[in-house]
């Protein structure tokens, strides 16, 4: 079978069997082409919610299939491919913050929707990379404790200079290992190309962007812009969907490292199998966890 064929079979069953697939911007070509819808983790979360087939399959980490979830208990949510987990989503867990917040007892706990379920159980309100300026703003409370993630911590700090933002050691391996070194390399080697960064890359490379956002802002961005050479400072699938979506214009990889392996993990076969129901993981999670994680879930889709 060739690419083109598997892709109109699945096209063909989903159809049939009444499925929603979700694909995260960082999956591949062959599997975006497929989607019924494509984008960051916020846009995913609430198009999970409008979804109306009754069965949805998650293209992307498990933390973003346990959201889908989480909005829609009455859907029957698959994880295309059961391997595919976010390591910062792996990095803090229930007890170690529940200990933190013992120790800073009047913070607001804030967490990257990169988390477990069960560790947002514990949490005030979730944000993506997309909305975290936006609701750490809007609370109320000036004392935040930010997790996991401290490079994305960090920058909403510096976009919010007057919440007093607390971190602590956390973040994604893939975006935190490139170094100010390689932004600046990179920017030599492309004078004239404008470097989008995600805000997941260490302060020291956020100072060297033109643009800072989530997956879909800085698609946004390299599309609406006049320029017309981009270094992509995030996985390297985002270059290569622009690149389809603007042949004019070039982009260039920040670094050959930023390929996330969990993100490539899931294939076109595996989402085949799930729609035929021979594959993929369905999501199970009990329902009073589901009731305390919701809440953290529903005041960021309410605040963002
Ligand atoms: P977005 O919120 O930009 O989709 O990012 C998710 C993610 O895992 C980034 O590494
Ligand atoms: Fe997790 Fe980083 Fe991969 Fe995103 S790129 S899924 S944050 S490991």
């Amino acid at each position: 079978m060739t690419i083109q064929e598997l892709q109109q079979e699945i096209i063909r069953i989903k159809k049939e069997k009444d499925i929603c697939i979700l694909a995260h911007s960082y999956q591949t070509r062959e599997i975006t082409e497929i989607a019924d819808f494509t984008g960051d983790s916020f846009q995913l979360s609430v198009q999970a919610q409008k979804a109306e087939q009754s069965t949805v399959i998650m293209c992307g980490v498990r933390f973003m299939a346990e959201t889908v979830k989480l909005l829609s208990p009455q859907k029957k949510v698959l994880l295309a491919n059961p391997v595919a987990g976010c390591p910062m989503a792996e990095q803090m867990d229930k007890e170690m913050i529940t200990a933190v917040k013992e120790k800073y007892p009047d913070y607001t706990v804030v967490a990257y929707i990169n988390t477990t379920t069960e560790l947002k159980t514990v949490c005030d309100v979730c944000v993506t990379s997309s909305s975290a300026v936006k609701i750490v703003k809007a609370l109320p409370e000036k004392n935040i404790l930010f997790i996991p993630d401290c490079n994305l911590g960090s920058f909403v700090q510096k976009q919010i200079p007057e919440k007093n933002i607390k971190l602590l050691q956390g973040g994604c391996p893939i975006h935190a290992r490139i170094t100010e070194k390689q932004a600046v390399a990179a920017k030599n080697a492309h004078p004239g190309a404008l470097l989008l960064v995600h805000p997941e890359c260490v302060p020291e490379v956020v100072k060297h962007a033109d643009f800072v956002g989530s997956t879909s802002a800085i698609m946004k961005f390299a599309e609406e812009s006049d320029a017309k050479e981009f270094i992509i400072g995030t996985e390297i699938a985002i270059g290569q969907h622009l690149s389809y979506i603007c042949p004019d214009k070039r982009f260039y990889a920040l670094s050959k490292e930023l390929i996330c392996p969990n993100m490539k993990a899931t294939s076109l076969a595996d989402v085949y199998h799930a729609v035929c129901g021979d594959g993929g993981e369905e999501i199970q999670l009990d329902e009073d966890t589901m009731r305390k994680a919701r809440v953290c879930i529903d005041r960021m889709i309410e605040l963002g």
